[in-house]
């Protein structure tokens, strides 16, 4: 099986289940290492036979279509994409080309190299709940929610989940999506809230909240979703759509009071030390103000539930980033700095 996007945040606890409670599978984890995709976190698999690692760019084409011919993958669970929705609104193209044209090519290279009864293949597209756009102050995501991106980061994920039922619909591919609430976890790049503010507290910097920090997410621990993508692949329908959610809302500005007590906790600071480093800032253009998953139908059908609640996730995480400072310290040098002094200064 293929696996794309497994050097990422959410990928690599998807690559590590998969070679760990299947070893008869052999696992191709194909990534370009972008900013966000880094080796070392795989670092414990290097040594397992049924995982391989292969370096390329889903926006390739050619080299996509020669890895099928050559491996013959006969699933692929596609997780690579530029996923953070600040620098979509920097740079939208870049979004389009991996997230609408690398899907594509990878749904090319499906068709063209899968037999035509495609009775042992599967295409199983992770993609998100903000292709549903906004929710106002009540209701909840199903899985048949009109899209209505607003972010270009959710406009090129709305379009490339479209282009995989289209290629079901019309060349009969199996596939099956999933759309999934906020992850949160150990390794996620620090630029997305939870992680960017767990470093900026360690390096007691400023903590940059959008608007009026009433903005709500749906919080899900990352190794409950990747527990959800194991149930789907193996008896999830084909031909269908899963909502995964954590049943677990919160207001920016409540998640981080929250967060900002237990650091100041784990770290031996006086209460209230880490509140004081809240800054309210510039609102990001289109931000979508909330987003809630019903996903009762992964429940009901599938018997899946998050495991942890979102204390104790928490606490997991923050836990993980104060024992793995090397990590951290590697991933905020280069791009990042760049990014982070240009995105916030500005
Ligand atoms: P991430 O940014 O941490 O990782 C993305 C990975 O894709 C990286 O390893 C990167 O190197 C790789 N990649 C990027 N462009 C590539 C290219 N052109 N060719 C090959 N590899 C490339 O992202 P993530 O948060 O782990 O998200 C993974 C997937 O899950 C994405 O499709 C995202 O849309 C979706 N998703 C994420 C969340 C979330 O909260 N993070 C929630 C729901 C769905
Ligand atoms: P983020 O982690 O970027 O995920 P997404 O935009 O995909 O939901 O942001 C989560 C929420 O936190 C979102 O409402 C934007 C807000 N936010 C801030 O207030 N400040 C920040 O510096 C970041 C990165 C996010």
């Amino acid at each position: 099986m293929l696996i794309t996007g497994g050097a990422g945040f959410i990928g690599s606890h998807v690559v590590r289940l998969f070679v760990i409670n299947y070893p008869e599978y052999h696992i191709y984890n194909l990534d370009m290492l972008t900013y966000a995709g880094n080796l070392e976190n795989l670092k414990d698999l290097e040594n397992f036979k049924n995982y391989h690692f292969i370096r390329a760019d889903i926006n390739d084409e050619k080299e996509i279509n020669r890895l099928f011919a050559k491996y013959r993958f006969d699933k692929i669970i596609h997780l690579a994409a530029e996923s953070h929705v600040d620098r979509s609104i920097t740079d939208p193209l870049a979004f389009v080309k991996t997230n609408v044209i690398g899907t594509m090519n990878l749904l090319n290279a499906a068709k063209n190299n899968w037999p035509e009864d495609f009775k042992d293949n599967l295409f199983y597209h992770i993609s998100t709940d903000e292709v549903y756009g906004s929710l106002g102050e009540t209701g909840l995501f199903t899985e048949t929610t009109a899209y209505d991106p607003n972010s270009p980061y959710s406009a090129s994920k709305a379009s490339s989940d479209h282009f995989v039922r289209a290629y079901g619909e019309t060349y009969n591919i199996p596939y099956i999506i999933t759309n999934c609430s906020n992850n949160y976890g150990p390794n996620q790049f620090p630029e997305k809230l939870i992680p960017l503010f767990i470093n900026n507290i360690i390096e007691e910097k400023k903590l940059p909240v959008y608007g009026d920090g009433k903005y709500t997410r749906d919080w899900l621990y990352v190794k409950d979703h990747a527990v959800a993508i194991d149930l789907t692949f193996h008896k999830g329908k084909n031909y269908c759509t899963y909502n995964i959610g954590g049943f677990n809302e919160w207001q920016n500005i409540d998640l981080v009071k929250l967060l900002c007590d237990l650091m100041d906790d784990k770290l031996d600071r006086k209460k209230g030390t880490s509140k004081a480093l809240i800054t309210y800032i510039k609102d990001r253009p289109g931000h979508d103000k909330r987003y809630a998953i019903d996903a009762n139908k992964i429940k009901k059908e599938l018997g899946w539930k998050p495991s942890v609640t979102f204390e104790e996730g928490l606490e997991q995480t923050i836990d993980w980033y104060l024992a793995n400072k090397k990590w951290l310290n590697n991933v905020t040098s280069g791009d990042y700095q760049n990014y982070y002094t240009t995105h916030y200064n500005s």
